[in-house]
């Protein structure tokens, strides 16, 4: 009733679940900032989503867990004395391959949602009613602005690229603290790249080389398109396939 549940999204590459202890620290973070009590420890969390991949009989795939406050007697705004509730799914999901990946185009939008993104809380209709509102109108996404500053994607980090800088906004309350946006932070430093996290005016969208969204589903999808801008030629940039392949070795590479 109260929307009153937080959540992760893990995935799964050859069996193996990829930045496991990463998804489990934001979880525990999670349950910390809404004063869930953990329903199990890390260990038990690890065993437990091992053996929901092994029984899905899954090799790549995209686990999802969430946990709510629980079984409440009555409707009350003060927290119930309720054992949390644990939902966990295993759905098959390949991420796409390089040939597969078409720039997105995006609008920009208003960020209205409450001041608190960096919980990763189950109640996203804010982010339903933009990434909808985007989609009617013909767009793929929408990245959002709060006070005149990109925030992040409807569900997922933003990244730009100018001259041989990456930039993405720095984390803060007002965006997730992507666990792919760090990937990719520390990918592209592997590379040799230079990556800046620092405050992204909406103008600067439109002077961007190349735009990227991350997200778990997502890996890195480049943003062909702003508004009614393309950003470079409107197809995927330089620095983003070197990105797609460094990411690819490190998934190999790193648990
Ligand atoms: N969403 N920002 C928002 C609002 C998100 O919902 C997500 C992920 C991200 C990226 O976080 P990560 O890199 O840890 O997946 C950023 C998940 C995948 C979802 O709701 O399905």
């Amino acid at each position: 009733m109260f929307g009153d549940a937080i959540y992760e999204v893990m995935p799964v590459y050859g069996g193996r679940i990829f930045t496991e202890t990463e998804h489990l620290a934001r979880l525990s973070r999670s349950l910390n900032e809404v004063k869930i009590s953990p329903p199990m420890t890390e260990s038990q969390w690890s065993l437990l989503l091992r053996e929901a991949v092994q029984r899905s009989g899954e090799r790549d795939a995209l686990i999802y867990v969430q946990v709510t406050r629980g079984v409440a007697p009555t409707r009350s705004h003060v927290y119930p004395n309720t054992r949390p509730t644990v939902l966990v799914t295993v759905t098959p999901f390949k991420p796409l391959a390089r040939e597969a990946v078409v720039p997105l185009s995006v609008k920009t939008a208003l960020d209205f949602r409450w001041q608190r993104a960096d919980i990763k809380v189950t109640s996203l209709i804010a982010n339903g009613m933009i990434k909808n509102e985007a989609l009617a109108e013909g767009y793929d996404d929408a990245v959002m602005i709060r006070d005149g500053k990109v925030t992040e994607g409807t569900a997922s980090n933003v990244f730009i690229v100018v001259g041989d800088e990456i930039r993405t906004p720095p984390k803060s309350w007002q965006l997730l603290h992507g666990i792919t946006r760090a990937e990719m932070i520390d990918t592209a430093r592997g590379c040799g790249m230079e990556v800046v996290e620092t405050i992204i005016d909406e103008a600067e969208l439109y002077e961007a080389h190349e735009l990227w969204l991350s997200s778990t589903g997502l890996e890195l999808a480049p943003v062909g398109r702003v508004n009614d801008q393309l950003i470079g030629d409107g197809k995927a940039g330089p620095i983003w396939h070197q990105m797609f392949e460094a990411f690819q070795k490190r998934k190999q590479t790193i648990d």
